[in-house]
């Protein structure tokens, strides 16, 4: 395979928040190109959305079951290789498996899917099929966390005590699901959104963050959720001490009520010889602080010395790379994946670095449990991916 990966959508629309974001990070580094789509759940919307994107009309579908039986039916040099889902929560497993089953690799976004049993049956069509699956936890994608990632794993920081981390946002605090507001709709209503409202939208972020960068699991949890603004039906605001594999302890919180904080991640790791910090709005520094030494501070781009950062930087230190890029290395990794494994190459430990299925299980395990402990005031630890 020696040339551009074709995309199909579903979701992503003039009506639709990240679907834009996705074409931006696939678009990136000239490994892919859009030829398809159902963009909506509205056709109209999902025709005047293709036209758009300059599509032709035959490959703009009204429903993604249409566009999966007729994209499969395509010449093989015309039809899709893979579909980017940014649809509801609710609306991610059927797609996906049905994408799957007529042989095309998938691009989902998070939670994962609805349910903890689904993930568990999309794993299962992802054994059975051994097509490439990608689950776009953002934040894993930047080169920073990469590199904090290995420096990690190479024991620099020593053994790991302490994690501490965060996402506080402020654009739910206030009842915007009553406004029309599409997006603040979906995540407050249980039958789109799930168990679990602030803690899935944006909790399995910082979760799937703290897993990826110690490379250690969290085994147990002891959480509170609440919903801060009046009759809203899922939370909006939560936090969690965690129990990892190690023996390190951590707390992690998400809230969408932290009136006027944007999206303000953070995530503080700390070992017996030293920490890192590091914040995504600000996400070209690393800092590392060291037990009885200054604290350096490590520069994208300048001064981490890694092949995993290297290769997820595009341009020269001080240029600001952040969240697109971050976007990007999901989906060039992915592309640089797929089209390995289609030449028969054995794709290369950078080209997987790229959240998948296992991850999206973990994710949907986190919502259980902390969904399960976040309203018990009786027990005080659940075991990881039980309920109580
Ligand atoms: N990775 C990230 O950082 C990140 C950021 C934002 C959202 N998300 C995730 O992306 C997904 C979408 O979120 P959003 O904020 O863009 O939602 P949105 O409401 O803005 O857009 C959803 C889109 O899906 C379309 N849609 C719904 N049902 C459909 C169907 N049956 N067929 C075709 N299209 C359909 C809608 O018409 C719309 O275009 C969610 O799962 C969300 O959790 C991830």
């Amino acid at each position: 395979m020696n040339r551009k990966l074709r995309m199909g959508m579903v979701g992503g629309g003039t009506d639709a928040f990240i679907g834009a974001v996705h074409r931006l990070a696939a678009f990136m580094d000239n490994q892919i190109e859009l030829v398809c789509g159902c963009f909506s759940i509205n056709p109209e919307v999902s025709k005047s959305s293709g036209k758009l994107y300059f599509l032709p009309e035959e490959r703009i579908y009204t429903t993604y079951q249409e566009m999966f039986e007729k994209e499969s039916k395509l010449p093989e040099g015309e039809r899709m290789d893979f579909v980017t889902i940014v649809t509801p929560n609710f609306v991610h497993f059927d797609p996906a498996v049905m994408a799957l089953d007529h042989g095309f690799h998938v691009v989902l976004d998070k939670p994962m899917t609805f349910t903890l049993e689904e993930a568990y049956k999309l794993k299962e069509k992802l054994d059975e099929t051994g097509l490439t699956f990608a689950l776009t936890h953002t934040y894993s994608g930047y080169p920073a966390v990469k590199h904090a990632r290995k420096m990690i794993a190479d024991g620099q920081l020593g053994k790991i005590r302490k994690i501490f981390v965060e996402y506080p946002q402020g654009w739910l605090s206030s009842k915007l699901e009553d406004t029309g507001n599409a997006q603040a709709s979906w995540r407050t209503d249980p039958k789109r959104s799930g168990k679990a409202g602030c803690m899935g939208d944006i909790g399995t972020h910082v979760h799937h963050l703290a897993e990826y960068m110690t490379g250690l699991k969290v085994t147990e949890l002891c959480a509170e959720l609440n919903v801060f603004v009046p009759n809203r039906l899922l939370d909006d605001d939560g936090a969690a001490f965690l129990r990892f594999d190690n023996g390190a302890k951590g707390v992690l919180m998400a809230t969408q009520i932290a009136a006027g904080e944007e999206n303000a991640i953070r995530i503080r790791v700390y070992g017996d010889k030293g920490g890192i910090d590091w914040e995504q709005m600000e996400p070209n520094t690393l800092r590392v602080k060291w037990l009885g030494q200054p604290m350096q501070v490590l520069r994208v781009g300048t001064s981490l010395d890694s092949a995993v950062a290297a290769h997820n930087t595009r341009v020269p230190g001080g240029h600001p790379e952040g969240y697109l890029e971050a976007f990007a290395n999901i989906y060039r990794n992915f592309a640089l994946t797929v089209r390995a494994k289609a030449n028969g190459e054995e794709p290369t430990p950078e080209m997987l670095d790229f959240p998948g299925v296992d991850d999206g299980i973990r994710g949907m395990q986190f919502i259980e449990t902390v969904v399960s402990a976040g309203y018990n005031d009786e027990v005080k630890w659940v075991k990881f991916g039980e309920t109580i």
